[in-house]
């Protein structure tokens, strides 16, 4: 997705600029561009395509400056090309834009009547022609706000302007905007990341908000222009040299990064001494709410899927689960005696956050799981858990799945002991077998001699269909959308017990259908359907725990055995084979593995 880098200097910031565009790159996008002032005069060198095609055209009309602003764009208005990209320039003024506004096609009539002329097809160059038209009779800061009031829809706009070298103008609404500082020089940056490198200090811009940008002081304001106070936050420098190390992807690191991060956030929450779970920061009694409603998108959504299973099972609460593009939309009943949980790996995704800020203005009760706890998400409700699984290049969700899934799961365990749903006794073996789960996860991942070839045969197919049924049907639905992003294969998950209502119909000889049934209480009805699918001439990749019993059936084309472990905690395993067998099918197809195509890592847009 879209991101902005700003830069206020005594030095000069060009390829400052290019490398903090380099730390967005992971969010995907299509072209790039950049616009300084050069004695006064903006000056801007954009290009369709990446980041070092835009450095070489830096290189060749030698763009300089002490004063900048950069962009990746991910295409929502017009094809991604050199006029769309940012950034978009007046005579007057250069903006950069993140998300979308709304009412772009009446402020352009508007804007035409009075003699502008307009390059691209984006929605962000109204911004600037705006902009220019309200400077003519406004200052600044009244030009801003008009400006704001003007705008519907989302932005976190990062703005400069001719002959003035002394400021740089960040405002946003909907999509999110941090300021770092630094020694006489200040930055403006779509999320903390690509300012990491520059900064541990950063301030993050309230919705709604704006701010004015000098190389030796920042000013915040309000809507109306009210002057406001930012917390400065000091980040954590621990990811800031997170490379790929010895792998080719960042994708394949992440993977096999899982035992370890799976052991990094059992740490945070299980004290191995007193065998309990750490959440001192829960601030309810859990017999205050009677249900949970867990909201997400794509893969963070599946991990909630996974957890309503767990929690029906280990609680008396009522669960539902809810996708965060259509929760937002629906005529919710909130009910005071429910908690909301929030999930979401950026914690920036729109539609979640979305979701989360419908639930503060009903009060009520909020808890976010996030990866990046500067977030937004994590920002703005009552209560963050963090997964504690480092920062996530690769633009499929792998690790931070699990670490969904794992923090799901202690909350889970605590409230059902805090119900008294659980004895102690229950309670402390089922810490104990979570103590076992990094070791079972590595052996996992020594499973893949088999999945290079089953990836080719996936990646090479019209069409696959993965099935569970219980918890593995959320991780057949995750299997299935690891393979559509990466190896752009079209795949289905579905619950086994469903295929003979409808889809059975797709299976034909030699179609690939992944199998997920573990040693569990769905088993025997699982290896009925994979029969079912078999006897239609399926290649059926089964994947199961071991056990001392065989399984029963003829013509299964491959198998897989994961670790015996408790039932509950297999999601765990048998999610690892799926994410390697979409990495290795995109590997056999010669595809992008960390930036799959049309897709981005942080969704800032609806
Ligand atoms: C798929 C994937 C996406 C994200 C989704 C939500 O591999 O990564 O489906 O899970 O866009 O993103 P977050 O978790 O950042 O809210």
């Amino acid at each position: 997705m879209c991101g902005i880098i700003g830069i206020i200097s005594n030095k000069e910031v060009t390829s400052r600029i290019v490398n903090s565009l380099r730390k967005l790159e992971y969010r995907g996008y299509d072209s790039a561009g950049i616009a300084t002032l050069v004695r006064g005069n903006i000056n801007e060198v954009k290009c369709e395509g990446r980041v070092d095609a835009l450095e070489k055209d830096i290189n060749k009309f030698n763009l300089k400056g002490e004063i900048g602003i950069g962009h990746v764009r991910w295409a929502t208005h017009g094809k991604p090309s050199k006029i769309n990209a940012h950034p978009h320039s007046s005579e007057e003024v250069s903006v950069v834009h993140n998300g979308i506004i709304e009412n772009s096609t009446i402020l352009k009539k508007f804007l035409e009547k009075k003699g502008y002329v307009f390059k691209s097809q984006t929605d962000t160059e109204v911004i600037a022609h705006l902009v220019t038209e309200y400077l003519k009779k406004n200052s600044l800061k009244e030009t801003i706000i008009k400006v704001l009031k003007k705008l519907h829809g989302s932005f976190a706009l990062g703005i400069i302007f001719k002959g003035q070298n002394d400021f740089i103008v960040g405002a946003r609404r909907g999509s999110p905007l941090a300021v770092g500082y630094g020694p006489n020089e200040n930055y403006l940056g779509s999320d903390s990341y690509a300012l990491k490198s520059m900064t541990n200090k950063i301030s993050y811009l309230d919705d709604g908000d704006f701010c004015i940008i000098g190389k030796d002081q920042v000013q915040f304001f309000d809507n109306k222009g009210v002057k406001k106070n930012n917390k400065v936050f000091n980040l954590s420098k621990e990811d800031l040299n997170y490379e790929k190390g010895d792998y080719k992807y960042f994708m394949e690191k992440e993977i096999e990064e899982q035992p370890s991060t799976i052991n990094d956030c059992i740490n945070e929450y299980i004290d191995k001494h007193s065998n309990k779970i750490n959440i001192f920061n829960f601030p309810w009694k859990v017999n205050n709410f009677k249900s949970i409603v867990l909201v997400g998108c794509g893969t963070a959504f599946h991990s909630c899927l996974v957890a309503k299973y767990w929690l029906e099972q280990n609680t008396s609460l009522d669960i539902s689960v809810d996708i965060a593009s259509e929760f937002r939309y629906r005529k919710i009943r909130f009910k005071k005696d429910s908690l909301y949980i929030f999930v979401s790996q950026s914690g920036e995704t729109a539609d979640t956050y979305a979701a989360l800020d419908l639930c503060k203005q009903n009060k009520m009760k909020t808890c976010a799981i996030v990866n990046v706890i500067e977030s937004s998400i994590a920002r703005d409700a009552d209560m963050v858990l963090p997964i504690y699984c480092g920062q996530e290049i690769g633009v499929a969700s792998t690790k931070a799945f699990l670490g969904q899934m794992l923090v799901l799961y202690i909350l889970c365990t605590k409230i059902s002991f805090d119900q008294k749903y659980i004895n102690k006794k229950v309670y402390q073996s089922k810490i104990k077998n979570l103590l076992s789960l990094s070791n079972s996860t590595k052996k996992t991942l020594k499973l893949d001699q088999k999945l290079l070839d089953i990836g080719k045969v996936f990646a090479n197919s019209k069409g696959s269909m993965f099935l569970g049924r219980g918890y593995s049907y959320p991780i057949a639905l995750e299997g299935a959308l690891k393979l559509k992003e990466l190896a752009y294969v079209h795949a289905e998950g579905y619950p086994a017990g469903e295929m003979k209502h409808g889809p059975l119909a797709l299976i034909e000889e030699g179609m690939p259908v992944v199998v997920l049934a573990p040693r569990d209480e769905h088993y025997k009805k699982t290896i009925s359907n994979m029969q079912e699918v078999i006897a239609r001439g399926a290649k059926v990749l089964l994947i199961t725990n071991k056990n001392k019993d065989e399984v029963i059936s003829e013509n299964i084309w491959e198998k897989i055995e994961v670790d015996q472990l408790d039932q509950e905690l297999i999601p765990f395993l048998i999610t690892i084979p799926l994410q390697k067998l979409a990495f290795y099918s995109a590997l056999e197809k010669g595809f992008d593995i960390d930036k799959p195509r049309n897709l981005a890592k942080s969704v800032t847009v609806e």
